[in-house]
């Protein structure tokens, strides 16, 4: 997809189809609309005083314009009230409007949507807003699809702006917006791909192709090295399968002279069919998403290299299937992860944190800082917390309160849940360290408070995206199946650093 700012209006624009907004409730139509209704002879004020249209949030009117302008199409947007409008519901929009683009077979478009109130204001954010919400919402995935029976995707887009002063900042907005949502596709393609295809080492595979595109440092570890490293409790959630696991290790060194390096972990989970622990059928079937954090963490990287943002930044992603074969975990067996503790797996199926406890463990021998977990890890979290909002567990707040702002920017939610001292006697072991589950209540928290065991008094965050990393409707921004969920608040996270 092309993106271009060009000074122009609607009624003289030469493209395929034009773009225009209205607000719910408006009488009054202003701007863009307001040339639009009087090339087409007041059919806008028409619609919305039959009720047709109503400018609701996402409602798209498509209408053919039958040679009164340039332009084949005219697609009326709603934005819903006016007093509500910001620039991230821009992003929703532009991708409802871009899938009715491409239903009506429109190459080319030109969009008039005006820049959200106060909250985000810059114009570098509407046109980054543009930009991710016309790629997202264009996502499909057909790997494995033989044939194409969709219309052509549309190639060109134009945002019409006559403060021809701002186009620098549009342009840079533009290039981050295409550069995250790139980022976020990557993601999807991966959790996609069904658990044949991404395997570890397709996910070691993904992580090489990031680090030759950028000249990243890469070191994937088999379980040779995984053994040198006394990680037991990644090897013992693998040893049940014969598909071999990775840990895989990317580093990006945007500011060599700077101490710190910040550490993203993620869950690389392949395929989690629970182990001995076996899920039942119906728990089974997104879980070749159970990579979801890894890819996050793997696109992410790719972004923040693309975007050369003056931060170091290792990643790290501990990659197995979880199976029931003959070798497997058996519950009630003991593990010892790499920093010493021993752990005793009461259910096979809570393996996320087994293998996270090695990967954050790394993370704190090796210095990073502050360090920051992604993992589809509960079922509790999805039950607290639906489909929109992933868990976040920290303990820094300051941290938690950058992550949430990151987010926000970001068009992701997070929402913030306790790590409560007087739980973590759930996880208490009779003869070991701890054991991997504190039983169903506070479920998402007993699993934030194991992980907690192995960071240390390093600045720490985790986040649980086990709800919002699928979606079962495509709305906006979302294409029913994976998210990408957390890409775009990694990304916005670690700008957040090079601001500072
Ligand atoms: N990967 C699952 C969690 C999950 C469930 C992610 C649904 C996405 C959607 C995780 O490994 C798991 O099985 N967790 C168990 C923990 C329990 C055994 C303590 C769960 O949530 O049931
Ligand atoms: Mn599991
Ligand atoms: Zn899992």
């Amino acid at each position: 997809m092309k993106f271009e700012v060009r000074p122009g209006a609607v009624n003289t624009v030469v493209t395929d189809a034009v773009v225009i907004a209205v607000f719910e409730g408006d009488g009054g139509l202003a701007g863009a609309a307001a040339e639009l209704d009087a090339a087409l002879g007041g059919i806008i004020k028409d619609l919305i005083n039959s009720g047709e249209v109503k400018g609701k949030l996402n409602e798209i009117h498509v209408m053919h314009t039958l040679g009164k302008m340039p332009a084949r199409l005219a697609l009326v947007a709603g934005m819903g009230k006016q007093a509500e409008w910001d620039t991230d519901k821009l992003r929703d929009v532009a991708g409802e409007a871009v899938r009715a683009l491409r239903r009506h077979r429109a190459r080319s478009a030109a969009f008039a949507l005006p820049a959200g109130g106060e909250r985000i204001p810059g114009r570098d954010d509407f046109s980054r807003a543009m930009a991710e919400g016309c790629l997202l919402g264009a996502y499909q995935y057909k790997r494995h699809m033989t044939k194409d029976e969709n219309g052509p995707e549309t190639g060109e887009i134009v945002l019409l702006e006559n403060d021809t002063a701002a186009f620098g900042v549009v342009e840079k907005g533009f290039e981050r917006g295409r550069i995250t949502a790139g980022a976020v596709i990557m993601a999807r393609d991966m959790v996609n791909e069904p658990a044949n295809h991404m395997t570890p080492s397709h996910m070691a595979e993904k992580a090489r192709e990031v680090a030759s595109r950028h000249n990243l440092g890469i070191t994937v570890m088999d379980r040779t090295q995984m053994e040198i490293e006394k990680m037991g409790a990644l090897l013992g959630v693998s040893q049940g399968t014969s598909e071999p696991p990775s840990f895989i290790i990317l580093e990006y060194r945007g500011d060599p002279s700077a101490k710190q390096t910040v550490g993203l972990v993620g869950k690389g989970l392949t395929f989690d069919s629970g182990g001995i622990s076996l899920k039942p059928q119906e728990f089974m079937s997104d879980m070749k998403g159970d990579m979801a954090g890894g890819a996050a963490v793997i696109a992410a990287m790719d972004a923040i290299a693309a975007m050369r943002l003056p931060v170091n930044v290792t990643a790290l992603i501990p990659a197995t299937e979880n199976l029931p074969g003959g070798r497997a975990l058996k519950p009630g067996d003991v593990l010892k992860a790499s920093n010493g503790k021993t752990i005793e797996v009461v259910n096979t199926d809570a393996e996320g944190r087994l293998i996270l406890a090695d990967a954050l463990s790394y993370a704190v021998k090796n210095g990073l800082s502050p360090v920051v977990d992604l993992a589809t890890l509960t079922g509790a979290c999805h039950v607290a917390l639906g489909d929109l909002y992933a868990g976040l567990f920290s303990n820094d707040n300051e941290l938690a309160g950058r992550l949430v702002k990151a987010a926000d920017r970001g068009g992701e939610k997070l929402w913030q849940l306790p790590l409560p001292e007087e739980y973590r006697e759930m996880n208490k072991s009779d003869i070991a360290d701890i054991k991997n589950s504190g039983g169903r209540y506070g479920g998402a928290i007993t699993a934030a408070l194991f992980l907690q065991e192995f960071t240390a008094e390093t600045a720490w965050a985790h986040i649980d995206i086990a709800g919002p990393f699928m979606t079962d409707k495509t709305r906006g921004v979302l294409v029913k199946g994976a998210t990408g969920f957390g890409v775009r608040t990694l990304i916005r996270f670690i700008e957040g650093f090079a601001d500072r």
